[in-house]
């Protein structure tokens, strides 16, 4: 992992003060997710018909996919909720073996979500015994070995499959085919990333002053997870540097110890844009070149520093590789 990133929007599930953190403050139902409008009003049709159907048909298996910590599993929670139904978890690298999976399905009730996180990472055999599982509710299962093999086919129970991924890409065309929902995540714009920030605000019982909230939202990459670590960190720093009232001061100074420009960059990401910068000027930069420039992995750079960066307009994706912009370029000047 190298360096640990402050706008890193992965979660550490070892880091148990975060993950306790994420957990206060994950909203529960449609009423308190804030944002992502075009996908709550599909998902709210789509619950709403099976609902009134009330046949005993289900809701429709559902892909979730986009940057980290934009509330994919907040939204996949958000959804059982709502359709009162149980929540399950599990992730694609959990499920080991194909008789892993066929255990977790046996043991569904019906109407139950089974959530699976970061579901591009199934592996093979074990996507294959889910795609008649999600499309006939069946489970094919191989008995014996060689010749001698026969297989049976069980009944499941009808239940909702939600797959998350922030790599849409490395989906598979007939696991992707299965989805009857595929909604994209979009980053929040800043307006939505100030309500989010007020609600955690509120949750922990802290005051931040409107120009204060004005500048912890640029800072936080129009994402829910970096917008309310930043809240905890500046409510931190207003506990210990003053009465733990946030207001633009407390903010400013913060936030400059966290060494995070007011376009949202850490000092991970201007390097690498510097290394752009300095190494290729404008000419597109293929993918494994940059990331033997920084040192990541290519996954690292596609998954995690780009997607903001792409949105963000510092950076552009050509046929021949990235190319850093004019806007990244004034920025890097006015840094030093
Ligand atoms: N729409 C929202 N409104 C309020 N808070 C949100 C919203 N979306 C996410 N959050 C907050 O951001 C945190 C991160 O969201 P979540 O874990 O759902 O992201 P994710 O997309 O699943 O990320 P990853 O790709 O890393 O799994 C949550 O704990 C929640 O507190
Ligand atoms: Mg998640």
């Amino acid at each position: 992992m190298g360096i640990e990133r402050l706008v890193d929007t992965t979660t550490n599930i070892e880091d148990s003060e975060e993950q306790i953190l994420e957990n206060s403050l994950r909203p529960i139902s449609f009423n308190d997710y804030i944002g992502q409008e075009r996908m709550k009003n599909n998902l709210k049709v789509a619950i709403d018909a099976v609902k009134k159907r009330n046949d005993g048909t289900t809701l429709d298996h559902i892909l979730l996919y986009g940057p980290p910590g934009l509330g994919k599993t907040t939204m996949a929670a958000v959804i059982a909720h709502e359709m009162g139904a149980n929540f399950r978890v599990t992730s694609g690298p959990a499920i080991e073996r194909a008789g892993d999976l066929a255990s977790i399905l046996t043991n569904l009730a019906e109407g139950d979500v089974l959530f699976i996180d970061e579901i591009h990472r199934l592996r093979r055999a074990v996507e294959e015994i889910l795609y008649s599982a999600m499309e006939d509710f069946k489970l094919d299962i191989v008995i014996g070995k060689g010749p001698a093999a026969s297989s049976v086919r069980l009944d499941l129970p009808k239940f909702t499959i939600i797959g998350a991924t922030t790599r849409a890409g490395a989906i598979a065309k007939p696991l992707q085919d299965r989805f009857g929902l595929v909604q994209r995540l979009e980053y929040y714009t800043e307006d939505e990333i100030k309500k989010i920030i007020s609600r955690t605000a509120s949750i922990l019982n802290t005051e931040i002053k409107p120009d204060a909230l004005d500048l912890i939202a640029t800072r936080s990459r129009r994402t829910p997870r970096i917008a309310n670590r930043l809240t905890k960190r500046v409510r931190d720093y207003a506990d210990v540097n003053g009465d733990g009232i946030v207001d633009k001061e407390i903010a400013e100074k913060s936030l400059s110890l966290m060494e995070i420009d007011e376009l949202g960059l850490d000092p991970a990401d201007r390097n690498m844009l510097k290394l752009m910068l300095e190494n290729y000027g404008d000419r597109p930069v293929g993918l494994s070149t940059i990331a033997a420039l920084t040192g990541d992995e290519e996954t690292t750079i596609s998954d995690y520093y780009e997607p903001y960066l792409l949105q963000m307009g510092l950076l552009e994706r050509t046929k021949n590789g990235r190319k850093i912009t004019a806007k990244a370029r004034r920025h890097l000047e006015k840094m030093v």
